[in-house]
């Protein structure tokens, strides 16, 4: 016991340097509460060790000191809010037993093959998934094929973590395979994880931070995220293969299961675990890691007299405020109308605006991650590469690049996918009809079957989201009580389609709903996505101290350099980061074609970086 204690403080002694907090509460902890964490190996997920707050400095790397008066909120592994409350009551978990299962109701809802959408390009769907990777992560998955990889097995029975899904024997697809189960293990929580919240719903732990702050370049927590610094000029580290400019690399890094070796060995030590995952996450965060050593370059132009540290945040800030903008006013609009953003006060698009309420934490809904699933049906899985002339090269499945950073380095693959991001369509995402390799085979060959769409829902129930209807009391007010009174949100034979489905109008799952219901007026997604996404959008603003439209944040835009950052494109990004991009369309979120021709890059508007120049020294 005395040996255990005096480890205890040698573990303390060299970890904790500030003040210690429990993350699910956000409020300090005792020393003896921190011994016994420590005693148990909780600490990484149950506290949060924070230096104290200084108002006026950068947002923190870690997420923390966003809110002054609980300052671990906006760190990792804080709790989500609830829009609504959970459906879920002490000792059952809320949820009818007599539910259709979900991969039915995925197969009945979602039919399987390709419609090449007639407005976006893969980049806006790329795009979308790099914003997710943000504020959300993939922990889910390592968790059902690395940590519990026995769900399907006679074992996953008796495991609580495990929700496998089930397959019925008619399956469309499946009753020639006969694979009958699909491995899946529940979202961690606070309460699995050891947290020991007893009196609470589980509620869903994140290793991302829930703020638009560019976690996947700069990472979630310090110690990682400083491990990223070059510690000169502002930049991060880098190095230089073949005439491209590259993210650190490890070759022993595991991440990277599925490099083909010996020729594939890039893998890439950066301090997001996300990116190494997906292609379209590896490839976003190359491009923006690359754009931060872009910014700090030109910034050490004008400023001979900034400092590193001045150098790196003021980067980050410009790096970070430019993905806010590109998503906010270049691809929400196409999706959910300038329109209808304008009026429900997402968009502001001229000056300053300040929406900061100190008293609302800065937090993510659970239904916001939630609702971005439903983009999984904009997602194409067989790429198209391009060379720089746009002259088609091949074709290569997406499930087949996961976990496969060493594609991107060999055979130019870099250039071909960064060309084909903005020459190839999105899926058709208004429709019923989903990628088969989505929807069967979403991992490659690291599952036999996997179904992104019946995991998305099965995860709708883990989580106890409350039924459709309810969300659609909240936010149109309306009281729906019979399959009739939904027809102003689905066409008729869907309709007809969900009261053959469910028993009762109360027992609609809110993102089956989501995937069939009819589209806003003036935009392409359905009513629930929208306003679960505005609703967030709001909050964000409202919560997040360092929000970059703030006049009076710390280190915060002139009005001159806001106006700037206001010109920001993905188009003019990859003109700056992409690999042999000299020509693109200005709006490269949208397929080419008349209004939208491909131009030269010196064409595409540039953000003036003498907006920065830092007279105060001259
Ligand atoms: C302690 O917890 C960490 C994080 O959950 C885990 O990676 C590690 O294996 C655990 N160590 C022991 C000795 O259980
Ligand atoms: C589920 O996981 C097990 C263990 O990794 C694997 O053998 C099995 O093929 C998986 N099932 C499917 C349908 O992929």
């Amino acid at each position: 016991m005395i040996l255990q204690f005096f480890l205890c403080f040698g573990i303390l002694f060299g970890l904790i340097q500030g003040i210690v907090y429990d993350s699910f509460d956000g409020i300090p902890i005792s020393d003896e509460e921190v011994i016994q964490h420590s005693l148990q190996n909780t600490t990484f997920w149950c506290i949060n060790d924070i230096e104290p707050c200084n108002p006026e400095e950068w947002r923190r790397l870690d997420g923390s000191c966003n809110n002054l008066r609980q300052p671990t909120r906006g760190a990792t592994h804080t709790p989500l809010y609830r829009m609504l409350p959970a459906a879920y009551h002490k000792g059952c978990n809320g949820q009818k037993s007599n539910l259709p299962l979900v991969r039915r109701l995925r197969t009945s809802f979602l039919a399987e093959a390709k419609v090449p959408d007639q407005t976006f390009t893969m980049l806006a769907a790329y795009f979308l998934l790099f914003i997710a990777s943000d504020i959300a992560n993939l922990h889910d998955t390592v968790n059902y094929v690395q940590w519990t990889s026995h769900c399907c097995a006679p074992k996953g029975k008796e495991d609580p973590m495990c929700a496998p899904i089930e397959v019925p024997a008619d399956d469309l697809f499946h009753r020639f395979t006969g694979i009958r189960c699909l491995n899946l293990t529940k979202p961690l929580t606070f309460q699995t994880v050891g947290c020991g919240r007893k009196d609470t719903p589980p509620e869903r732990i994140l290793s991302a931070t829930p703020l638009f702050d560019l976690s996947t370049v700069y990472g979630n927590t310090l110690d990682k995220s400083l491990a990223g610094r070059a510690y000169r000029d502002g930049l991060l580290k880098y190095e230089v293969e073949d005439g491209r400019i590259w993210p650190p690399q490890d070759k022993n890094n595991p991440d990277c299961i599925m490099n083909r070796k010996p020729r594939e060995t890039r893998c890439h030590k950066m301090p997001s675990d996300e990116t190494n995952t997906l292609i379209p996450i590896n490839l976003l965060s190359i491009w923006f890691w690359r754009h931060h050593n872009h910014i700090a370059d030109r910034l050490a132009k004008i400023n001979s007299c900034w400092d590193d540290e001045k150098l790196f945040y003021t980067a980050r800030d410009i790096n970070s405020a430019v993905v806010t903008q590109i998503l906010l006013y270049e691809l929400l609009p196409m999706m959910m109308g300038f329109e209808n953003l304008v009026n429900d006060g997402v968009l502001h698009p001229i000056g300053f605006r300040d929406l900061y309420n100190e008293r609302l934490l800065p937090q993510l809904s659970m239904e916001f991650p939630m609702a971005l699933r439903w983009l999984h049906k904009m997602q194409e899985g067989t790429l198209k590469l391009y060379d720089a002339d746009g002259n088609f090269v091949k074709k290569v499945n997406l499930v087949d690049l996961t976990v496969r950073t060493g594609y991107l380095a060999v055979d130019n693959n870099i250039d071909y996918l960064t060309q084909g991001s903005f020459r190839q369509a999105s899926a058709k995402m208004d429709d019923d009809i989903v990628d088969p390799d989505m929807a069967e085979k979403v991992l490659g060959s690291i599952q036999k079957s996997q179904d992104t769409f019946s995991n998305d829902l099965a995860k709708n129930r883990l989580m106890f989201i409350q039924p459709y209807i309810k969300y659609l009391e909240y936010f149109s007010g309306r009281k729906i009580t019979c399959f009739d009174d939904l027809a102003e949100f689905f066409e008729p034979e869907v309709l007809e389609k969900l009261s053959e489905e469910y028993e009762s109008v109360e027992d609609i799952d809110l993102l089956a709903a989501m995937w069939v219901e009819r589209s806003i007026k003036g935009g392409r997604v359905p009513y629930m996505f929208y306003n679960i996404v505005v609703e967030q959008l709001i909050r964000t603003m409202q919560s997040d101290r360092h929000w970059y439209e703030r006049p009076n944040r710390p280190h915060a835009f002139t009005s001159e350099q806001l106006y700037e950052i206001r010109k920001a494109t993905i188009a003019r990004v990859l003109c700056d980061v992409g690999d042999s991009v000299t020509h693109i369309q200005p709006k490269a979120f949208q397929r080419i074609g008349p209004g939208n021709e491909m131009r030269s890059c010196e064409e595409i508007p540039e953000i003036n970086i003498l907006a920065w120049k830092d007279d105060s020294i001259i």
